[in-house]
């Protein structure tokens, strides 16, 4: 048998709890749930509660709680994968073999669980006393508190062991932890990997909480935000922030973002096809996403060299898969997060609906930059028909009939410093263009 999410959840089903429970230690029937003496800790007291809608219990006095799975595995003091084969076998389903692909498979089943538990510990400190200085920081970024719960926002606190006492109470281990990057093994201790960060669940399409980005509150940190590393579970190159929700948007523009925060603000503002790259270049994995879930994307960077430079090799990307990009360039804002608080969201929306082609886009950086053969190599690649269209962008200006244009214009090779664009005639650069497509021809 193979250990499955379907195998778990049949697993759960058959195994109730509170059946369970009652092998080990007399129960009560107490409201919807059950009660009983803790099995984990000496005491008298009827502390224990198993909440049957749930299928989930927690001891009021020594904190522990989980589930049948965590429950079987600290009462047996086995490992997890050993629980779920005794619980396989008292309910008669053929228990998992321990085959390494089982093993994988539960581990990433107890990841994805650990995970969710880290999101919901995470949220519910921002929204107790403990987790102010992060409601503060979030409300003053001017998210509303739909955003934040929409997103599933929290914060993680300052003590170094918050989260890993939290998921120990819970049932999880050390080891589970640090295999999940959630805390740090450093000598013989461990510790917290994230404190005092404002987080951002990453959640897959399948709706799985797969990992976390943090954002530091101070001005100068020497990393402004820290995200989960490689795990089982996450691997950044291969997801998008916000798919889940832009997969079903009805938009099948997506907007391609660098930031969570750009993300979080243009849903906030009405675009839900807005997805973000997990602090990376996008990826051809991340190109294939956007593909299966959209009919275009705008790619929409941050307005420095750096953001246009990225957007640039983005284009390329999502051409060579045959995906229609845009690229949106953000006037008097340094992002787009920025640029919907300062100007507003109708603003936004009409920069969205008048943005230039893939090829303006990519001739009107390089007629700026200014390097001529730049210019007509990229013309040279296009169809004819295209660089027609391209062609009064190029060069407005009408055939000079005194220059001597034959022996004027430059070889357009690397190094080639020909006249400004201004300078040339259209007639010029179309010689130009013919040039490097014989030399293309012959190599
Ligand atoms: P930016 O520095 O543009 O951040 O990084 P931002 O989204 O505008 O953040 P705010 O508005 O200041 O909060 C863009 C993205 O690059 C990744 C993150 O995914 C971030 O959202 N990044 C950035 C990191 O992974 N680490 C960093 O130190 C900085
Ligand atoms: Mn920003």
């Amino acid at each position: 048998m193979k250990v499955t999410d379907s195998f778990l959840c049949e697993l759960r089903k058959r195994n109730d709890l509170a059946a369970t429970v009652s092998t080990y230690m007399p129960t009560e029937p107490s409201g919807s749930g059950y009660i009983c003496r803790c099995p984990f800790h000496k005491g008298i007291d009827l502390s224990f509660h198993i909440f049957s809608d749930t299928q989930t219990y927690h001891c009021f006095e020594c904190g522990a709680s989980g589930d049948v799975i965590s429950f079987i595995s600290s009462i047996e003091k086995c490992g997890c994968f050993e629980a779920v084969r005794l619980l396989a076998e008292r309910v008669e389903l053929d228990p998992p073999n321990e085959e390494s692909d089982d093993k994988t498979a539960l581990k990433r089943a107890r990841m994805l669980e650990m995970n969710l538990e880290a999101a919901r510990y995470y949220r519910d400190v921002l929204h107790s006393d403990m987790g102010k200085r992060g409601m503060d920081y979030l409300l003053g970024r001017q998210l509303t508190l739909g955003s934040i719960r929409k997103y599933g926002l929290g914060y993680a606190p300052g003590g170094w062991h918050d989260l890993h006492h939290h998921l120990k109470n819970k049932g999880f281990t050390e080891t589970e932890m640090a295999e999940a990057a959630l805390i740090v093994h450093k000598g013989s201790s461990v510790y917290d990997k994230f404190r005092e960060r404002v987080m951002f669940p990453i959640i897959d399409i399948r709706g799985c909480v797969i990992g976390f980005g943090g954002r530091t509150l101070e001005k100068t940190a020497p990393a402004k935000y820290i995200n989960t590393d490689e795990t089982l579970v996450f691997h950044k190159r291969e997801n998008l922030f916000s798919l889940n929700f832009a997969e079903k948007s009805a938009d099948k523009r997506f907007i391609l973002c660098e930031g969570y925060m750009d993300v979080i603000t243009m849903n906030q503002a009405g675009f839900d096809g807005a997805v973000a790259t997990l602090g990376t270049a996008v990826t051809p994995q991340q190109a294939k996403l956007v593909k299966e879930h959209a009919k275009s994307v705008v790619i929409s960077y941050d307005s420095d060299e750096a953001g246009q430079k990225a957007a640039s090799r983005a284009i390329k990307l999502f051409s060579d898969i045959g995906v229609e990009a845009k690229v949106l360039t953000i006037p008097g804002a340094k992002d787009p997060d920025e640029y919907i608080k300062k100007f507003g969201s109708v603003r936004f929306g009409e920069l969205l609906n008048g943005l230039p082609t893939a090829t303006e886009y990519v001739l009107s950086r390089l007629l700026t930059k200014g390097n001529m053969s730049d210019v007509v190599k990229y013309l040279a690649g296009l169809t004819d028909s295209e660089r027609e269209k391209q062609m009064p962008t190029v060069n407005v200006r009408e055939p000079d009939i005194t220059a001597n244009s034959e022996t004027t214009v430059a070889e357009p090779n690397d190094d080639a410093v020909e006249k400004p664009v201004s300078e040339l005639s259209n007639d010029e650069i179309l010689r130009m263009i013919e040039k490097v497509r014989k030399k293309r021809g012959k190599t």
